[in-house]
């Protein structure tokens, strides 16, 4: 059964649609260059209209990997297609891996607090998942790949590209738990506080240091680096032609490069650009 006609799961002339203008995401994030406007995380701002940090996230990105299931398992049978070959589902998995841990387990099980979202990021991240998830599931599901001879021959790739993303996910988590771990390390602090001065402790809110552990030595936003090697080994798997799967690294990169140079000017206004030191935002030594 379709959610949207044609769209969810979509036909062939809609997902070529979706994955052609899905290429030109990177025209609408140029205005990050430009504005320092940006109201969600270190940058939110006071607003009645704000949505609560963590349900913020949970639904904005949870919507990528559930339409990526949906589309995994609607589609093939549209299409007449008995079974997907492994190498699909091996990506559809490393896909929904990724997004349960971020959309799932980051914000409602182990982030200590996140700030507020403005409607207007919460928009755009929900957009950006949905185009995301209907490029890759079609691509998936039914339009790319659909026997295993048309992964034969790559498997080393695969295999190369799988050990790339496993270790990018892997960097991502341990540097948002040193993230995590600050504000974990001010909580117990303000609970012992609390505990002598017989009061109810304070909340972690925007609490904010300079990280310092793992490549956080080197960059301000290593958990991003972290995120772009998962998605280059992401698309490894998939192979040079895999559209999609590039469309999502470069979308990635070119939405986020900028953030994270608003955030190195954010952390160098904030602590002073002693503390920050010879750090770059995102790429060891270049930017
Ligand atoms: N932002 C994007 O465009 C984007 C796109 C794709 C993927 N992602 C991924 O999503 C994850 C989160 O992204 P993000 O942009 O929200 O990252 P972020 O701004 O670095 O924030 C991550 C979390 O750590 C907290 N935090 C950040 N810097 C801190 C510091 N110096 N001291 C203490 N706590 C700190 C934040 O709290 P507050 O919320 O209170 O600031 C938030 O809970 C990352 O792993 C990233 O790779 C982000």
């Amino acid at each position: 059964m379709a959610i949207v006609e044609n769209w969810l799961p979509p036909s062939r002339e809609n997902w070529e649609l979706i994955c052609k203008i899905w290429q030109w995401f990177p025209v609408i994030t140029a205005a990050q260059w430009l504005l320092d406007w940006y109201p969600q995380g270190k940058t939110s701002i006071i607003s009645r209209i704000n949505i609560p940090g963590k349900i913020g996230w949970a639904t904005m990105e949870s919507v990528g990997f559930i339409s990526l299931i949906y589309i995994m398992y609607t589609l093939p049978g549209e299409l007449r297609i008995k079974e997907l070959p492994w190498g699909n589902w091996t990506m559809a998995g490393c896909f929904v891996i990724h997004y349960v841990y971020r959309a799932v387990i980051s914000p409602l099980f182990l982030n200590p607090s996140m700030s507020p979202i403005h409607p207007l990021v919460w928009i755009l991240a929900f957009c950006f998942q949905l185009c995301n998830a209907i490029s890759l599931g079609g691509w998936l599901a039914g339009y790319g790949p659909t026997t295993n001879s048309d992964w034969a021959g790559r498997y080393w790739a695969m295999e190369i590209g799988l050990v790339i993303w496993a270790w990018g996910l892997l960097g991502n988590m341990f540097h948002d738990d040193d993230l995590r771990e600050i504000r974990r390390a001010a909580a117990r602090k303000q609970k012992k506080e609390a505990e002598k001065l017989g009061k109810p402790a304070g909340s972690v809110d925007k609490v904010y240091m300079v990280p310092k552990n793992g490549l956080f030595q080197y960059v301000l936003f290593a958990h991003y680096l972290c995120e772009w090697v998962e998605w280059g080994g992401f698309w490894l798997i998939g192979g040079w032609n895999c559209v999609p799967a590039r469309a999502f690294l470069v979308n990635e990169i070119t939405t986020m490069l900028p953030r994270a140079l608003q955030g190195k000017r954010w952390y160098e206004k904030k602590f002073g650009k002693d503390k920050v030191g010879n750090r770059k935002a995102v790429i060891p030594g270049l930017v």
